[in-house]
């Protein structure tokens, strides 16, 4: 969006993707960057489904249908509805009460230069029990209960783990950690202002707002998508492809 796309094509094989997908360019075209905010759950707002009422003639019927069936998602903002984002939850829960306090938490993500990073993850971080926390989270058995799709291991190697937890050891020291939403998210359950996806930025809003109708979505394989395109972004689709798919 914020390239100037023609159009752009939002390919998903789940329709819940595309709900949210749809959910949010309601948002985005009827409320304003802080509404956004409230809405989706990056900020607290207890009125989240009388903004739905106001946003709900503007869905699909299919849409409507989807969220008419989950007002708890809508309560307690769609960001943080999904399947992961409840392990998510799990893992911060363990994380603060057994890994790390308050203070370590807050430390890790105040900004600081990479030397810094690197010296306060092998000096406070890196302890046995964030280890273990995360060779336990990223074990097949337990993303396949509690996290992700049983799918997403159809074409995984045997080790499932070592890739996440070396990904987020360089999230925590070859990446600036202060404004790295993704991060943020994984070790505190929100966004914060410092730290906030591209789409939810303010620079961003007006352009997006403006734009939101060139979106189409298609629900179906990505490879079957309809139109020419000059670009993609493929998420980690990968990851459910077979050697051949990719
Ligand atoms: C990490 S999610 C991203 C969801 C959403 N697009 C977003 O950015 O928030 C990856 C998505 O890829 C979808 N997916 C996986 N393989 C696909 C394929 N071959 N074609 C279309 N979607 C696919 C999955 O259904 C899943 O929803």
């Amino acid at each position: 969006m914020t390239l100037n796309p023609e159009e752009i094509v939002a390919a998903d094989l789940s329709y819940s993707q595309l709900a949210c997908l749809e959910l949010r360019i309601a948002a985005f075209k009827q409320l304003d960057h802080g509404g956004v905010l409230k809405f989706l759950g990056v900020k607290p707002d207890s009125g989240r489904l009388a903004t739905y009422k106001k946003l709900r003639p503007g869905l699909s019927p299919k849409a409507r249908a989807k969220w008419d069936r989950h007002p708890e998602a809508v309560h307690f903002g769609i960001i943080h509805a999904g399947k992961f984002e409840k392990f998510l939850g799990r893992y911060q829960g363990l994380l603060r009460s057994w890994v790390h306090a308050t203070q370590a938490i807050d430390e890790l993500l105040r900004p600081k230069a990479r030397a810094q990073r690197i010296a306060f993850h092998a000096q406070t971080w890196n302890t046995r029990a964030w280890r273990l926390l995360n060779r336990l989270a990223f074990s097949r058995r337990v993303l396949g209960l509690l996290g992700r799709d049983k799918e997403f291991f159809r074409h995984a190697g045997q080790d499932v783990t070592t890739g996440p937890r070396l990904r987020l050891t360089r999230a925590l020291t070859e990446i600036p950690v202060a404004t790295n939403p993704y991060l943020r998210y994984h070790l505190t359950g929100n966004y914060a202002d410092a730290a906030l996806p591209l789409y939810l930025r303010r620079e961003h809003f007006e352009a997006i707002r403006r734009r939101a109708r060139r979106i189409r979505l298609y629900l179906g394989p990505v490879e079957k998508a309809p139109g020419k395109f000059s670009g993609f972004n493929l998420s980690n689709i990968f990851e459910y492809m077979d050697a051949e798919g990719t």
